[in-house]
């Protein structure tokens, strides 16, 4: 047995000391070193030495590389093809990030259960039967799936070579630990030996592997920062827990665009992927009212019309509140403060309150008139016209600033039967035949009177 050897890692970045130190050098937080064990032992593989194949790779001029054999596995999930880039890439690495409870382990246990291929699902949280109960909420009938309740990394590829699995999903990489290193599992060096055998293993044998990996409390994946250097792909899957709205996204694709997003909806029966994302987050009623506006955003690239509810009141304190869900608090004082000097409105000493409807959060500048529209709407006390929508940046001199791919935004909202958009007059449209009207405005006094 080789000899045992100490070394600190740095529990935030990963860099490697040879002695304890209290702030890390490289990134400059205190408190973070650890003293971990290592035993390195002469050859970390995936496989048995006896049976590990031979393989020496040779340089290859870029059009003799053949790729025929990348055909992308299809998951029958549409959502999660997407956010993929159009399925799972055989050989690839993809980690799955989320806060506790979001439904990381539901997702990939319903797309393992309808995958038309034999699926290894690797648990090292729940036994079989915690799984099996899980899976019969979610679809009952399925014989391609297999259930493993495994951690150590040296059993799970004993398991594989039996299986032949042509997907893997490990839930999570935080559990797995392997032989060669003595720490114990969650800690850096094990999550990076774990990763390190998982690729060796997905690359060799064209395997797609998923991880689902734990995030910390400042939104994090945990574990070393190389690990999202070491995968394919990082998905993040969030959303707000007592909402009942996840949304999937890309952080990092090597084989696709990082623009798309995946939104999905929990049920008492797993997830369910939601194909048209505005009707839902548009709150259906008859009647108008005051302080709503509908905005049309872009999530990624996909368009989304989302509802924004204002409500304006006098101030109770001395200092007047402002909260915002869904929405930069900052931005929406910034909004106020165009609102109070540039168009005379007297904001001051009125409470407001912001959200977005469906407990999402947005960044896209968009929506910056539909803010304005709700609040101006729910100061007057006067609706907005429910069939009305707005895609426009407000600037600090009141200016209604023109927003990227207004087209893609004017098709969405004529699709859901939007009369009128309100979109910025320096925005280029070159969109012909549409039924929708295309409001133009410069400044934000045109609103007055158009809209309240
Ligand atoms: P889970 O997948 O265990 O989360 P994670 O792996 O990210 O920690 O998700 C758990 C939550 O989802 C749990 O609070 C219960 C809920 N849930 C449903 O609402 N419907 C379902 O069909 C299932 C399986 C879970
Ligand atoms: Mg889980």
């Amino acid at each position: 047995m080789a000899k045992l050897k100490t070394t600190f890692f740095c529990q935030n970045c990963g860099s490697q000391y040879s002695k304890w130190q209290g702030q890390c050098t490289s990134c400059k937080e205190w408190n973070t070193i650890t003293e971990e064990v290592i035993q390195k032992p002469e050859k970390s593989d995936w496989k048995t030495p006896e049976n590990a194949r031979k393989r020496v790779s040779k340089p290859l001029k870029i059009n003799e590389i053949d790729t025929s054999k990348e055909a992308r596995l299809n998951t029958l999930d549409d959502e999660f093809n997407r956010v993929l880039g159009g399925g799972l890439v055989p050989g690839s690495l993809t980690l799955l990030g989320g806060e506790p409870g979001i439904g990381k382990s539901t997702l990939l246990l319903q797309i393992s259960l309808q995958l038309p291929y034999k699926t290894l699902y690797v648990s090292g949280e729940e036994s079989q039967k915690q799984i099996k109960m899980r899976a019969e909420r979610i679809n009952p009938t399925s014989s391609n799936c297999y259930i493993l309740t495994e951690t150590k990394t040296q059993h799970i590829f004993k398991q594989i070579e039996e299986l032949v699995p042509d997907v893997v999903i490990i839930d999570s990489i935080q559990t797995l630990h392997s032989d060669y290193i003595e720490s114990s599992s969650g800690s850096i060096s094990q999550i990076k030996e774990c990763t390190t055998e998982l690729i060796k293993f997905a690359k060799e044998t064209a395997t797609p592997v998923v991880l689902i990996g734990h995030i910390t409390k400042d939104g994090h994946i945990a574990g070393p920062k190389i690990l999202e250097h070491m995968v394919d792909t990082v998905l993040q899957f969030e959303g707000d827990r007592n909402h009942v709205f996840r949304i999937l996204r890309a952080n990092k694709n090597r084989f696709g665009s990082t623009n798309e997003l995946g939104i999905y909806e929990m049920q008492g029966s797993g997830l369910r992927e939601v194909s048209n994302p505005s009707e839902i987050l548009i709150s259906q009623k008859d009647e108008e009212l005051s302080g709503h506006a509908i905005a049309a955003t872009l999530e990624g690239i996909r368009p989304l019309m989302i509802e924004v509810q204002a409500l304006v009141s006098t101030a109770v304190y001395g200092t007047p509140q402002r909260s915002a869900t869904g929405f930069n608090a900052k931005r929406l004082n910034m909004l106020l403060a165009v609102l109070e000097k540039r168009a005379g409105f007297r904001l001051g000493a009125k409470d407001v309150f912001l959200n977005i409807t469906g407990g999402i959060t947005v960044d896209d500048p968009a929506i910056d008139l539909a803010v304005v529209a709700a609040i101006l709407s729910s100061n007057e006390d006067a609706a907005v016209q429910k069939d009305f929508c707005f895609a426009a940046e407000v600037g600090l001199s009141g200016e209604i600033r023109p927003v990227q791919r207004v087209e893609q935004r004017i098709l969405e909202a004529e699709k859901l039967g939007f009369s009128t958009i309100f979109v910025s007059k320096y925005n280029k449209i070159a969109l012909k035949n549409t039924t929708i009207k295309i409001q133009l405005i410069s400044k934000i006094e045109d609103l007055i009177g158009i809209v309240v």
